[in-house]
């Protein structure tokens, strides 16, 4: 199956929650299960917004139907916030997260962005470990993130335990 990464169209974005959702699953087998299907899903709005700026990029299957996605935001001072990373476990195992990264990377980076960030767990072997295989590494200094240190303190707000959770950036 051949598959391609690219921006999402405006009448894709109604396919996502259900690919983020079926992703999710994934985390079923994880100590982090309950604390992961109590978290909200990304908002629709959220996808609008960011499909309008350059944010959202699909993984596509051979019938150009998305299968993952990579959901982006520009936070200033030449960062993009990577969101979520999403694909389908029907479409898993090739490599497609690590797809969408590079594209987003080369897309943004000449365009004046230094860093891809993100915030994840520590100890899943898909989320931090598989980041690292991807060129991110743990931000040196989080306490003057004010953005991540605001998503990783709202994580440990909605419980998920502060030992589990990094943030990581990839310098473009
Ligand atoms: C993280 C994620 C986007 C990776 O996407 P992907 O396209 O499958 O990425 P890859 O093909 O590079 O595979 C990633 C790793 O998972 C492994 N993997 C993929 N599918 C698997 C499966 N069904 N069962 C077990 N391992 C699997 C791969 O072997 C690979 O490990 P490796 O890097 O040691 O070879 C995807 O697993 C996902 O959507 N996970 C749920 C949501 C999530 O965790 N998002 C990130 C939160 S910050």
């Amino acid at each position: 199956m051949t598959h391609g990464v690219r921006l999402a169209r405006p009448d894709e974005l109604d396919a996502l929650p259900a690919i983020e959702m079926a992703a999710d699953q994934r985390f079923r087998a994880t100590a982090y299960a309950d604390l992961v299907a109590g978290y909200p899903t990304t908002e629709l709005e959220d996808f609008v917004e960011t499909q309008d700026r350059w944010g959202l990029w699909v993984a596509v299957d051979a019938g150009d139907r998305p299968v993952g996605f990579a959901h982006c935001k520009p936070v200033g001072r030449g960062t993009v916030y990577v969101a979520q990373l999403s694909v389908h476990p029907d479409h898993a195992g090739r490599g497609l997260g690590g797809r969408l990264l590079d594209r987003v990377a080369a897309f943004h980076g000449p365009r004046g962005v230094a860093r891809l960030t993100l915030t994840t767990f520590r100890d899943i072997p898909w989320n931090a470990p598989y980041y690292a295989r991807l060129g991110f590494r743990e931000v040196p200094d989080l306490a003057r993130e004010v953005f991540l240190k605001r998503q990783i303190d709202e994580q440990i707000r909605a419980g998920f335990p502060a030992a589990s959770r990094v943030a990581m950036q990839r310098l473009l």
